[in-house]
């Protein structure tokens, strides 16, 4: 099975999971971060290179302060708990996203996994956090002409290669896929420079019931994509599939 160089998720609909079993919107985000643990592992295992996890939105301050306070906690107890598996995978820990925004324990926290698990050679697990795309494509936008304004760059220098290379993801491949569960269809600010040609996966699971085989089930779903890249498809396929 070819795997996408780089998977993106959209982790939705913990709250409504919750909503469903009659428990706090809490108990939903409790449950998705374990299925986010077995996902992250399960991928790690397959060979899965890139993998980016949207954990929390710049939209997603808005949300009561109470709920934002819980959300940071268990980011903070899966870190804390779980650095040593991802150097045991082999895992290496990025972010993305506006980090100023975060408290500093959060910071420290996501700076001490980022460290202890700098030398991981396997999976580079990318988490989304405080990230909207909107804001990392304008920031990117001051820091080029600033660096105009500065006669350090020309604008006859700027192409779409130049201009990936001053957003947060420049080390990464694009998305070849995104997955969002729980029904919703939309991007909701993530990677939308990035998106260009990923191929996007609705799954109507909300995140909680997501399983390894569901995750299997949208590989497997992604393989059978013809990707054209806006180019016809070569002609020797044709010919090999029409024999
Ligand atoms: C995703 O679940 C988790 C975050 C956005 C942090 P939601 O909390 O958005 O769940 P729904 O969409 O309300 O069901
Ligand atoms: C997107 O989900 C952000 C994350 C999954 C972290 P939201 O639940 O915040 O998005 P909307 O509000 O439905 O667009
Ligand atoms: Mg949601």
């Amino acid at each position: 099975m070819q795997l996408p160089r780089h998977l993106a998720i959209i982790m939705d609909g913990n709250g409504r999971w919750a909503e469903q079993h009659g428990k706090s919107r809490s108990h939903g985000h409790i449950k998705g971060t374990r299925v986010a643990k077995k996902i992250i592992q399960k991928c790690a295992r397959l060979g899965l290179q890139n993998l980016t996890l949207y954990a929390f939105s710049t939209e997603n301050w808005l949300r009561p302060k109470s709920e934002v306070t819980i959300l940071m906690k268990l980011l903070k107890k899966y870190l804390k708990k779980e650095t040593a598996n991802l150097i045991k995978e082999n895992i290496r820990f990025e972010t993305i996203g506006d980090r100023s925004q975060l408290p500093s324990d959060i910071l420290e926290t996501l700076e001490a996994s980022q460290k202890a698990t700098a030398s991981c050679t396997g999976m580079r697990l990318v988490f989304a956090l405080s990230y909207g795309s909107r804001q990392e494509i304008t920031s990117a936008v001051r820091h080029i002409a600033q660096l105009i304004e500065n006669r350090e760059l020309k604008s006859s220098d700027i192409s779409a290669e130049v201009f990936s290379s001053f957003l947060q993801t420049r080390t990464m491949p694009d998305p070849d896929l995104i997955l969002r569960t729980s029904g919703e269809k939309r991007l909701s600010n993530f990677l939308l420079w990035q998106a260009a040609y990923s191929e996007f996966y609705f799954s109507n699971k909300l995140w909680p019931e997501f399983s390894e085989e569901d995750l299997l089930a949208v590989l497997q779903d992604f393989n059978l994509r013809e990707r054209r890249f806006g180019q016809v498809r070569p002609v020797e396929t044709h010919e090999q599939l029409n024999h």
